[in-house]
């Protein structure tokens, strides 16, 4: 083995092929605090020197009329000055038993008053939050003007302007995952598994012939149906004028994320993945600097390490195979498989190393080809361009039991060029089979320089069935802002819940909440 990134990539591959005893990570001891076990525990579990609290939880008013939604995800901030800033918060999911009532157990299905409740709980959360000095804790300003939602009830254009199935807009936004926020102060919303509540169109040689719709808790089919094409969008929300829009230029996938960087000619291309088994990467290069409505769309293909173009009019295969650039965009997994993109395992978050430039992604495990751990790519652009067509591609670090985490998802550069990643082990699977050793799912650090360089620490551990998602640093590195997202959302009933963690009182359902961590541990590491 050539070097330590060689080994450390052995020992993650390793970890696939074994079972070792315990994970590796237990209180190893960086310079400055010691890493946590892996825990059971329902609560938020934090590294030494490090505490929180909450900001917001589900229900929590933003205005007289709107209230935070559920199952909270990426987080973004546009800051105002060093002590007020524009916060976004998605909410990805219901857990329909807590939202609405419903568990699925009688047989009933689900009433239209529990579908717009579900409905009402979805979208994002768009908020003042200010502190009265850089000692103080961000709080949320309630009744501020730039406080909003939006929902699966909003009304929502597509841009640039167009009918999609007849209609130029599409009611709502939901499944809302990760997101970007641009430099323009615009945030990125991205629609990612929105079959789950609208079911999927299926297309046989550019004919659509019907609507499959998932049987599943999450379906609001039974009140209106919905038109699958409207949804699967990244989507663009302007704080200040409260408008959104649907990017169609973008493609249409399951959306993970869209992570914007300024290329050298000032143009924002954006990064962006399918989080399925198999599915691409994206990138998207816009026409103009300061806009994203248009723009030519490429995928991966990492086996070559080229960019793939999606344009209709440079490209024969899309030709012949679809009708126009709009059934290209929303139909861009077909075409993307079409011209040879390179399937990937489950791609979610991605990242921009500040320090080096190269892209991170988070591939989360791929169950079927018997990767359960996942692992974290790299991509480099030649000449680190972010408008190359060509790259080169390498796995980073495998997820595994020697490297300490498993399924990684969502990631965040500190200001020192340090990686935290967290977990997202399926609320069913945590503590089970493979995954017995990581126990809930986590948050952890890993820095990419100095002698722990590539070492993982756990330095948090969430609640039952919980995830953490959408970690976001505040401008001064000072405050942690993460998710606490689906706290016992496998709970069989409200006699028998799995997670009480941030309920109102005893019997009550568990609160997804945003979270502060802070400490004099996170002040030394950044
Ligand atoms: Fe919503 Fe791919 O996590
Ligand atoms: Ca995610
Ligand atoms: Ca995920």
């Amino acid at each position: 083995m050539s070097n330590r990134r060689d080994f450390l990539k052995f020992m993650g591959a390793m970890s696939v092929m074994t079972t070792s005893s315990s994970c590796s990570n237990h209180q190893k001891k960086p310079n400055t605090f010691s890493s946590i076990n892996p825990t059971s525990t329902d609560n938020v579990i934090l590294a030494e020197g490090l505490s929180y609290k909450k900001l917001i939880s589900w229900n929590e008013s933003l205005t007289a009329k709107k209230k935070f939604g559920f199952n909270n995800d990426f987080i973004s901030i546009i800051n105002i000055d060093k002590n007020n800033a524009i916060m976004w918060v998605n909410h990805e999911s219901v857990t329909p038993l807590f939202v609405s009532g419903y568990s699925g157990k009688d047989g009933k299905s689900k009433s239209k008053e529990q579908i717009d409740l579900e409905k009402d709980n979805v979208g994002g959360s768009a908020f003042k939050i200010s502190r009265k000095n850089e000692n103080s804790s961000w709080e949320v300003v309630v009744n501020h003007t730039i406080n909003n939602r939006l929902d699966a009830h909003s009304k929502i254009p597509f841009a640039p302007k167009q009918k999609i199935f007849g209609s130029e807009t599409a009611i709502g936004t939901v499944t809302n995952c990760a997101g970007g926020r641009t430099a323009w102060g615009t945030f990125l919303t991205c629609e990612e598994n929105y079959y789950n509540v609208y079911g999927q169109s299926a297309y046989f040689k550019g004919q659509r012939l019907f609507k499959s719709s998932l049987p599943s808790k999450a379906s609001w089919e039974a009140s209106e149906p919905r038109l699958p094409e409207h949804y699967g969008w990244v989507v663009e929300y302007n704080p200040v004028t409260k408008e959104a829009r649907k990017l169609v230029s973008m493609g249409r996938f399951c959306h993970e994320g869209a992570t914007p960087v300024v290329a050298a000619d000032g143009r924002t291309v954006v990064y962006m993945a399918d989080d399925a088994a198999n599915q691409f990467v994206y990138k998207f290069i816009p026409k103009k600097k300061g806009s994203l409505v248009e723009g030519e769309l490429f995928v991966a293909d990492t086996n070559s390490g080229k960019w793939l173009s999606l344009s209709y009019k440079k490209n024969e295969l899309l030709k012949i195979n679809f009708k126009s650039q709009q059934e290209v965009l929303i139909r861009a997994r077909d075409a993307a498989k079409l011209l040879g993109a390179t399937p990937l395992d489950r791609p979610e978050d991605i990242e921009i190393n500040p320090k080096t430039g190269e892209i991170f992604i988070a591939l989360t495990n791929n169950k079927k080809k018997g990767n359960y751990h996942g692992s974290i790519l790299k991509i480099i652009e030649k000449d680190n361009d972010y408008l190359s067509m060509t790259f080169k591609s390498e796995t980073f670090l495998l997820g595994g039991v020697s490297s300490g985490f498993s399924c990684p998802d969502n990631m965040i550069f500190d200001k020192s060029g340090n990686l935290w990643l967290t977990s997202d082990i399926t609320g069913k699977a945590i503590g089970k089979g493979p995954y017995k050793e990581f126990k809930n799912n986590g948050l952890f650090y890993i820095p990419l320089s100095g002698e722990d360089a590539g070492q993982v620490f756990q330095i948090a551990s969430a609640p039952n069935e919980a995830e953490f998602t959408g970690p976001c640093f505040s401008e001064d590195y000072k405050t942690l802002f993460l998710s606490v997202q689906h706290p016992g959302e496998k709970s069989k009933s409200m006699k028998s819940l799995s997670s009480n963690w941030n309920s109102l009182k005893q019997g009550d359902p568990p609160r997804p909440a945003v979270i502060m961590i802070t400490g004099p541990t996170l002040d030394k590491i950044v």
